[in-house]
């Protein structure tokens, strides 16, 4: 019988959680740059003008590991027909009655939004970041394109910060998940019960 089947290989996790704390610190600085009521969080990063400093240096990382990432989980997120069932149906996904959705493979339609949401989030915060830092680059560009790349970059951070919610609360809202990005594998009954055709791929069955 087998235990458990591996999911994400070691090079896959390490990567991942390198996303996330870039993530997460990068939210935290931004935040206290965003407005003087999250002021405070400036003092985990040594101070405002430290946190100024570093803000853009920590986005820089993010975007490379998650490039990295993006190549690494790059055949399992092209959207097939059976996605749209499957979205159409999330509410049973939401109560836990898989068995009434279409068969997924390693990933499901929700997670493959989660991915792309980054994958267009990451280079508008990147492009719009760059336009706007000082005292490298925000110089070369007009007033107006300032402000306009200002707006965007706090837009699109609040979107990408609301979907890596919802995406951490979906991964420990399905039990056994954390399981897949912390140890690697999964237990049999989890991927029958939420990735059943990836099941039939790993084992035979
Ligand atoms: C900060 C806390 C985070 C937690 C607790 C977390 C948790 C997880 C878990 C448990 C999985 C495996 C899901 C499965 O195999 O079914 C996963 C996958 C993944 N994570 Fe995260 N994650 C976090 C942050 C992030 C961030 C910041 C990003 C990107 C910016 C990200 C991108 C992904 C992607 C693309 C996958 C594969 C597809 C998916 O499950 O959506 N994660 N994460």
């Amino acid at each position: 019988m087998i235990r458990w089947i591996r999911r994400y290989t070691a090079g896959e996790r390490s990567n991942h959680w390198l996303v996330a704390i870039a993530f997460v610190l990068a939210m935290l600085s931004g935040l206290a740059l965003f407005h003087p009521a999250f002021f405070f969080l400036s003092n985990l990063f040594g101070g405002g003008t430290w946190d100024r400093i570093l803000h853009p240096y920590i986005g820089v990382f993010l975007a490379l590991f998650f490039l990295v990432l993006a190549f690494q989980f790059w055949r399992y997120v092209h959207f097939v027909p059976a996605d749209r069932v499957w979205m159409r149906h999330i509410g049973d996904e939401i109560c836990n009655r898989d068995e009434r959705l279409p068969e997924v493979g390693k990933f499901n339609a929700g997670q493959k939004y989660v991915f792309w949401m980054v994958v267009v989030t990451v280079p508008v915060l990147m492009i719009s970041g760059i336009v706007i830092w000082r005292p490298w680059f925000a110089a070369y560009f007009p007033l107006p394109v300032l402000r306009i790349a200002v707006l965007i970059h706090a837009l699109v951070a609040w979107l990408m910060i609301l979907g890596i919610i919802v995406h951490i609360y979906a991964g420990i809202w399905v039990k056994g998940s954390i399981r897949a990005m912390t140890r690697g594998t999964v237990s049999p009954a989890w991927a029958k019960h939420h990735h059943r055709a990836w099941y039939r791929e790993m084992t035979g069955k």
